[in-house]
């Protein structure tokens, strides 16, 4: 079983359905709102879990009843929360509104994401997993103090640049491997141009994954899409889960884990490794 440790943001997502989002200034009905655990580093470690992987989430949450809220859904996904660090105010928040066509507008307040640290029992997990999976919801110190930590002791770096911003050049130069949607791929281009491994998401076409290798392919799957929300990041989660595996069979679960996640409401809906195994079964590719 691989060991993957995720570094990053946790938040209570509050999920506002509409049949098509307002323009600046108008009010418009919504169709329904519900609350669930969000943040791309929960979602990512949760994603991980379902997918067989053994998890460990390192964060922050607040003092409030949303810190409570959203450890609890992460550990009973099988997450390992052990390592979160909990801090006087709020818990990271998201204002998540999503269309008929299950497209979504983001709003985050980082609050106690903003104060992630890296302690004893952190840098151990890092330190004993195969796998490091990173984001950018975090402070990037934190970010590439992880990445640092986790190359001196063999530990499997991938960033999936997300919010995307400017990523340092000592940063890049612990990755081995960057998840990036078609907009961080065009964003970043000259920057993660010297990361061995690049693996881009295409939305419906696929995903893609280039290294001195070669590249390999996933189709994209024909699915009923409900909500976008948290696809890429169980994109990412059951990437780093199946890290094990050859690079087309890990980016082939990745992309169902992707698929399937988008056809449930909210960020937390992301596939068992059993679901992925059905779903590649029903679309006569099972490996
Ligand atoms: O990637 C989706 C996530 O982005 C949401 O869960 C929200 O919390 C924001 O972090």
């Amino acid at each position: 079983m691989t060991s993957v440790v995720v570094v990053g943001s946790i938040n209570l997502d509050v999920v506002t359905v509409c049949d098509r989002f307002p323009q600046p200034g108008e009010t418009i009905t919504g169709v329904s709102v519900s609350f669930g655990q969000g943040g791309k580093g929960a979602n990512q470690a949760r994603s991980a879990a379902r997918a067989g992987a053994r998890t460990v989430f390192v964060g922050a949450v607040g003092d409030d009843d949303a810190a409570e809220t959203v450890l609890g859904s992460l550990t009973a996904a099988g997450v390992d929360v052990s390592p979160v660090r909990r801090v006087p105010g709020s818990t990271g928040f998201a204002n998540v509104t999503v269309d008929g066509t299950g497209e979504n507008h983001i709003i985050v307040v980082p609050a106690a994401n903003a104060e992630v640290e890296l302690d004893d029992a952190a840098r151990a997990a890092i330190t004993a997993a195969d796998v490091l999976l990173l984001q950018l919801e975090i402070p990037l110190p934190v970010v590439t103090e992880a990445a640092r930590t986790a190359r001196a002791s063999g530990t499997t770096v991938l960033l999936n640049p997300s919010p995307v911003q400017p990523i340092p050049d000592e940063l890049v130069e612990l990755l081995d491997a960057v998840i990036v949607n078609r907009d961080e791929a065009a964003a970043l281009a000259e920057a993660i141009a010297t990361v061995p491994q690049v693996i881009t998401t295409l939305g419906g076409a696929g995903a893609r994954a280039t290294s001195p290798e070669g590249t390999v392919e996933s189709p994209g799957f024909e699915v009923r899409v409900v909500d976008t929300t948290g696809a890429g990041d169980a994109f990412a989660g059951a990437l780093a889960a199946n890290w094990n595996r050859p690079p087309a069979e890990r980016i082939l679960r990745a992309n169902a884990a992707g698929a399937l996640t988008a056809t449930a409401p909210g960020a937390a809906a992301a596939p068992s490794g059993a679901d992925v195994d059905a779903f590649l079964a029903e679309q006569g590719l099972a490996r």
